[in-house]
Parts: C-alpha cells; sequence; structure tokens
C-alpha cells in the first residue's frame, strides 16, 4: 500500500507510522486521516503486529489540523461534512499506540498525541492548543482529553491562552508518560512497544479497554468492568502460561489465545 503523508512500517511485532508533511510541519489534511485509518486498519488486522508507534519528524510531530485546508471552509461546509468526526476513529484503535513526539505537538497535533496510549516526549517537545489564537477552538478532542489528563486548570490555562508548554512541564502536568533526551526517542518508544508486542495480546487489549473505562463510567461500574475482564481472561491458555512460567521460574511462552 503507497501512502502518501505517512511511511509506514514493521520493526519486529511493531508497526511503525512515520507522519510525512514535511513542508507543512505534518499538519493534518483530509489525506492523513484517510491514510492513517488505513495504516491503523492495517496493523489492527495484522496478528504478526502487537502495539505500533506513531510519531513525526524531529521538528514536528504536528502543528495541527491544516489551517490552509480549513481557511476557506462555512459554517454549512464543516456542519455538514461534520469535520473532524472521523478523528474519532483514529482514537478506537484496540492495539496500544505510542506516541513519540519531537517538536511541535500544537492543536490537532496535541488531540492526535492525545488519541494514543502512551505519550514518549523528546525534550524539544512542544505541546500547546493554540486554536484559540486562529478565533476557533480545539476541535479533535482538545478540551476533553486535555482537561481529563492535565484538570481543569493547566487546560483552561492552554487552552484560554493558547500557549506551548515544554516536555518537563508537560510531564510535570500529567500528560506526557516519559521525557528523553532526543537521541534516545525512537528506541525508547519501539523499546516500549516491542515490549507490550511481547504480551499476552488478550490481556493487553483487555487493559487498554479497562483504563480508557475509568474516563468514561463511575468507580463502582468501573471496577465491576475490570473485574469481569480479568475473571475472563482465567479461561486464556496465556494465563495458565504466565503463572505457570513465574512458578517454575522461567519466560513465559505466550500464544495470545
Ligand atoms: C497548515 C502549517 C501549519 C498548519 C505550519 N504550517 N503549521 N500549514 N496548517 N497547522 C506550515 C507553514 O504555513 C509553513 O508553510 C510551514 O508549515 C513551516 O511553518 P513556519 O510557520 O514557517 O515554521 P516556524 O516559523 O518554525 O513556526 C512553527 C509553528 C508555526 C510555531 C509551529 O508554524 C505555527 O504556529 N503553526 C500553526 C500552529 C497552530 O495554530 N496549530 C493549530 C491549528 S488548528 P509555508 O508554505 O508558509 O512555508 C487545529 C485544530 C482545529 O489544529 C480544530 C478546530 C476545528
Amino acid at each position: 500500500m503507497a501512502y502518501e503523508t505517512l511511511i509506514v512500517e514493521t520493526r519486529g511485532a511493531v508497526g511503525l507510522i512515520t507522519l510525512n508533511r514535511p513542508q507543512a510541519l505534518n499538519a493534518l489534511n483530509s489525506t492523513v486521516l484517510k491514510e492513517l485509518l488505513q495504516a491503523y486498519e492495517a496493523f489492527q488486522d495484522d496478528d504478526a503486529v502487537g502495539a505500533m508507534v506513531l510519531t513525526g519528524s524531529e521538528r514536528a510531530f504536528a502543528a495541527g489540523a491544516d489551517i490552509k485546508e480549513m481557511q476557506p471552509l462555512g459554517y454549512v461546509d464543516v456542519y455538514s461534512r461534520d469535520l473532524m468526526s472521523g478523528w474519532d476513529d483514529v482514537a478506537k484503535v484496540r492495539k496500544p499506540v505510542i506516541a513519540a513526539v519531537s517538536g511541535f505537538a500544537l492543536g490537532g497535533g496535541c488531540e492526535l498525541a492525545m488519541m494514543c496510549d502512551l505519550i514518549i516526549a523528546s525534550e524539544t517537545a512542544k505541546f500547546g492548543q493554540p486554536e484559540i489564537t486562529l478565533g476557533v477552538i480545539p476541535g479533535m478532542g482538545g478540551t476533553q482529553r486535555l482537561t481529563r489528563a492535565v484538570g481543569r486548570y493547566k487546560a483552561m490555562d492552554l487552552i484560554l491562552t493558547g500557549r506551548m508548554m515544554d516536555a518537563a512541564e508537560a510531564e510535570r502536568a500529567g500528560l506526557v508518560s516519559r521525557v528523553v533526551a532526543p537521541e534516545r526517542l525512537m528506541d525508547e518508544a519501539l523499546e516500549a512497544a516491542a515490549k507490550i508486542a511481547s504480551l499476552s495480546r488478550p490481556s493487553v487489549l483487555m487493559a487498554k479497554e479497562a483504563v480508557n473505562r475509568a474516563l468514561e463510567t463511575t468507580l463502582d461500574e468501573g471496577l465491576r468492568f475490570e473485574r469481569r475482564l480479568f475473571h475472563s481472561l482465567f479461561s486464556t491458555e496465556d494465563q495458565k502460561e504466565g503463572m505457570t512460567a513465574f512458578i517454575e521460574k522461567r519466560k513465559p511462552t505466550f500464544k495470545n489465545r
């Protein structure tokens, strides 16, 4: 499959997707959305792939939705085509995705990183929701996911002023999973993804589903949901293998069943 705006490859059991619109600092246009959904679907369907890494360039993870594509549109255009709604499907991919962020992650770029499950940032990363400076507001989940990630007061600061925060501040705020030196970024992300891909697939998928459930429901319902998934994993061969391997002091060999 040939992609115009992405580089898509595999590294062992990890699917690696690189945003590739350097002339526009990886601004997210409708082609990027279409291709990202195709790449996710291909990796989702590929049993050899257990996790994904999504990255950009050294200078920019992505500098936002494509302002040049949006500039001429009117209300009826964006309402009729429900602009940005396709990104909800990007956030729904079931295999874990790690965002490896270097440089600018602004607007839709920050929102795309927040659709991923881990955010590993280079010390050079800069996060922000500058839409307010364009006369609009975040439209790909920023007001919702950023608020859940960093709390109301930090989210208001970023969304109302449009300022950027560096990787250290983003880590303190809880937006970033790990900050690493620029030269370590891709190794760190690929190693974390390889680790996840080496684990039992059903437990990985259920762990992701259960953590995400925490953002959608009450504690009582969330605990019940977790427990039911936890119970269901005792139907897998991998649960027997994982626990037996521990007792026998050896590494488990998971079959993803
Ligand atoms: C389209 C973009 C772009 C974007 C950068 N470019 N960001 N094109 N959409 N979001 C293009 C520039 O036009 C320029 O192309 C080239 O990329 C390089 O950018 P420069 O501005 O020359 O680089 P620099 O001076 O280093 O500044 C980098 C930057 C700045 C600080 C990241 O580009 C910037 O502020 N970008 C916009 C950030 C932003 O506002 N994002 C939010 C978008 S709205 P040319 O051809 O001129 O050389 C959004 C959500 C919308 O994401 C949802 C509401 C519906």
